[in-house]
């Protein structure tokens, strides 16, 4: 619905009814929480695993997964628990998440005091990745690189159906994190470098996981990860310390959060590094005074993994669990995910009945949670029937999935246009990615660290699969040449390289995520490497096609090749979508969503600063990298032109409208994103090269052309001071459409 074309009487009527549910829902939370004890306000602020109250011991591989009656008759009768997470380690088929959840329930919702639903969470982070058969999509970085909002909308609103149609309303996404620190094991959860491009995935993302109402049977309640800052550590390692200055964090990290809040998130998940020397958990600042005061958040905020015991046993910032507990709740946690245990409970009643955690702070975090709990249905509706959803893993939900990894595979590479290539002739297909379904998916992914091969559906191809659909298996040779670190027969590929007339060599990064993806070496797996520079001793023509959690270094041998398919971790379709590029039935239109670096000591990212330029005089080319933010080729080409600004000077209330001119100028159909950049030529804090500012994907059929244009208002411009301020200077600024440039004067 569009509130601005309603008529007054009707918005009226659409105010009061909003603002009437909102107050029956307060009143509702004030009689709940008026009739609670201390001990079930705390069980409400608790969330333990599912190993807590399932049979067999935890993150054991080959246990069922099934309800111990017992143990969760104890964890919601006496500990009250208002919230249980994850899988229990492997994915599991639908019918058992819902004899799972109708299972707690039954017991919540009949058997306690209170009668209050448990809240269900689970990270969903690229399709419903814990049920089995679910239709898996690309992860979050490469749903950027299609810069198609749309698209991203409906994999949410997909994924939220089959994350609810396993009986679970809550889901731990999106990744907000920005991905700027291309060690970081979780890069290719985020969406890109870029706070605007990562804002507009985050709303069409959540969008579609929430719709206009998350107490629909199809939706589910987002979850903010991970606020705010996580990305950016020094070291690059996952969970070590950030250093950040307050103007970067507030210009930069919070923005796509801030986007988020405005549009309805309702749960976030807290940073579990520290920022400055203080823990995200610890920090008053960051979780009351910046989320909830300024951001105005009214929903609340969940721990990360047993992270306020790492306040004592990591952080060292409290002397122990009960004082951790203590320093974390009046910091502003809501929920802990606790979760293998449940002394939490104990420590927080404890903290409270001592006086060093106020009543009003309890009530203020089961309040938010009940809120969610509400805005949910779950009173109602703690669980639906698992009948009501027959498009699970259905066809046309398959299909959307290939649209949206088409869309993702970015041609970053392609001398002489080698590809599209032909199909009647014969390749050599080697590599560690090449016939396995994991670096497709990468990390969560039917488990945690997505490299088990036993939980992989048997009808999903791997590229080696699809190349042979598309062109035959006769006209397909197949060496394995490498695993993600070893050689395995490198001679035999070069052998065979003889009797093809391409060679596509599929390098892979082996899933992983948070410490268990740490790296010591931002290169490329030397072996997969050397695999590359064996088959170019033999001269054939090699395609590189690269599946990857972050920016592996190729410097070495990338010019050893002729073309460079990015496939990121494009999913479950991906097999089928790189194939079809491959060989010409689709055209790519992904842009890199992110700056690859060359060299290790050269990470800059697409808006540097001046003075980072000055490298060239001293001999050296700070940026040089192996590819720049934003692009991406396509089998036709685009022409740009008639860059026109409606004014050349504005004032503070005005707005200025941009258009542009992009004309396919090749041979086929195609997608092209056309990207509008604006540079701050003075101002008070140095100023990047350039800032995206908006963007548009358009589709134009060969000779065709079309105006695109965007309005940039003042507000646009501002960036944050030094005193934390969100500021628009007057002076000039320059539009960057492509290869062309404007300027415009902004004046008081
Ligand atoms: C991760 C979160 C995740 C949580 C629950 C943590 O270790 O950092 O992203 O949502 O586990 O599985």
């Amino acid at each position: 619905m569009n509130i601005k074309t309603l008529p007054l009487a009707l918005l009226c009527l659409f105010y009061i009814t909003s603002s009437a549910q909102q107050n029956t829902t307060e009143a509702k939370i004030d009689k709940l929480i008026s009739q609670m004890t201390l001990a079930e306000k705390v069980g409400q602020m608790t969330q333990v695993t599912l190993d807590v109250v399932a049979k067999g011991k935890a993150f054991d591989d080959n246990k069922t997964m099934e309800i111990d009656p017992a143990k969760l008759d104890s964890i919601l009768l006496k500990y009250h628990v208002g919230s249980i997470l994850n899988t229990g380690t492997y994915a599991i088929p639908r019918e058992r998440w819902h004899d799972i959840i109708s299972k707690i329930q039954k017991v919540a919702t009949e058997k306690t005091r209170m009668k209050i639903p448990v809240l269900y969470g689970i990270d969903a982070i690229h399709g419903a990745t814990y049920t089995a058969g679910s239709t898996i999509f690309p992860q979050e970085l490469a749903m950027a690189a299609t810069w198609n909002p749309a698209l991203i909308e409906k994999a949410g609103a997909i994924s939220a159906y089959e994350v609810r149609a396993s009986g679970i309303p809550w889901n731990f996404s999106p990744v907000l994190d920005l991905g700027r620190q291309p060690l970081w094991s979780r890069f290719f959860e985020t969406f890109g470098e870029d706070p605007y491009l990562a804002s507009q995935m985050g709303k069409a993302i959540i969008h579609g996981y929430q719709g206009d109402d998350f107490s629909n049977p199809e939706k589910v309640a987002a979850c903010l990860k991970h606020y705010v800052g996580y990305s950016n550590s020094t070291s690059g390692k996952d969970r070590t310390p950030i250093l950040m200055p307050e103007r970067l964090l507030r210009e930069y990290y919070l923005v796509p959060f801030a986007e988020a809040i405005k549009n309805g998130a309702m749960t976030v998940m807290v940073n579990s590094s520290e920022i400055n020397g203080t823990p995200v958990h610890a920090d008053y600042h960051i979780v009351t005074e910046i989320l909830k005061q300024e951001l105005n958040f009214q929903g609340f905020a969940v721990t990360d993994w047993e992270d306020i015991i790492m306040l004592y046993t990591v952080h060292n910032v409290a002397a122990n669990y009960k004082d951790a507990v203590a320093l974390s709740i009046n910091a502003g946690i809501d929920m802990s995910m606790t979760p293998l245990d449940v002394d939490f409970c104990k420590y927080l009643i404890e903290n409270v009945n001592e006086g060093k955690v106020p009543m009003s702070r309890i009530d203020d975090a089961v309040r938010r949670i009940l809120r969610v709990k509400i805005k949910l249905g779950l009173f109602e509706h703690p669980y639906y029937d698992a009948k009501m959803y027959p498009k699970f893993a259905s066809p046309e939900f398959a299909n959307q999935n290939y649209l949206t990894a088409l869309e993702s595979v970015t041609l970053l590479k392609n001398t002489n246009n080698i590809m599209p290539l032909a199909k009647d002739k014969k390749v050599l297909v080697t590599g560690a990615g090449a016939n396995l379904l994991n670096p497709l998916n990468g990390a969560w992914t039917y488990t945690w660290q997505g490299v088990e091969t036993k939980h992989n559906p048997k009808d999903k191809k791997t590229i080696l699969q699809a190349i042979q659909d598309e062109i035959g298996a006769d006209k397909t040779i197949y060496v394995e040449g490498t695993t993600y670190d070893k050689d395995v027969n490198t001679a035999e590929a070069v052998k065979q390289a003889q009797n093809a007339d391409y060679i596509i060599v599929c390098l892979a990064e082996k899933p992983s995520a948070e410490k268990p993806g740490d790296i010591e070496d931002l290169t490329m797996d030397r072996n997969q490497l050397n695999l590359i520079k064996e088959l170019a001793k033999t001269g054939k023509k090699i395609i590189l096609v690269l599946a990857e959690n972050r920016p592996r270094l190729i410097s070495e041998i990338e010019p050893l090749v002729d073309a460079v398919v990015m496939a990121y971790h494009p999913g479950n379709e991906g097999g089928r979508a790189i194939a079809e590029i491959l060989f010409g039935d689709a055209n790519p239109s992904g842009k890199l969503p992110f700056t690859y670096p060359r060299y290790t000591g050269s990470f800059t990212t697409y808006d540097y600063k001046k003075s980072e330029m000055r490298d060239p005089s001293f001999g050296m080319n700070a940026i040089n990298p192996q590819y720049t933010f934003g692009s991406g080729l396509s089998y036709t080409t685009f022409k740009y032109s008639d860059l026109i600004l409606d004014k050349n000077s504005i004032g503070f209330n005005d707005s200025i409208k941009v258009s542009v001119k992009v004309s396919n100028t090749g041979t086929r159909e195609g997608k092209e994103v056309v990207q509008l950049y604006v540079r701050d030529e003075v101002a008070s804090i140095t100023p990047s090269n350039k800032r995206l500012k908006g963007f548009s994907k358009v589709n134009l059929k060969a000779g065709e052309s079309t105006i695109v244009t965007f309005v940039i208002h003042p507000k646009d411009l501002a960036f944050v001071n030094a005193k934390n301020e969100w500021i628009t200077e007057a002076g000039d600024f320059t539009v960057l459409v492509d290869g062309m440039s404007k300027g415009f004067l902004l004046s008081k």
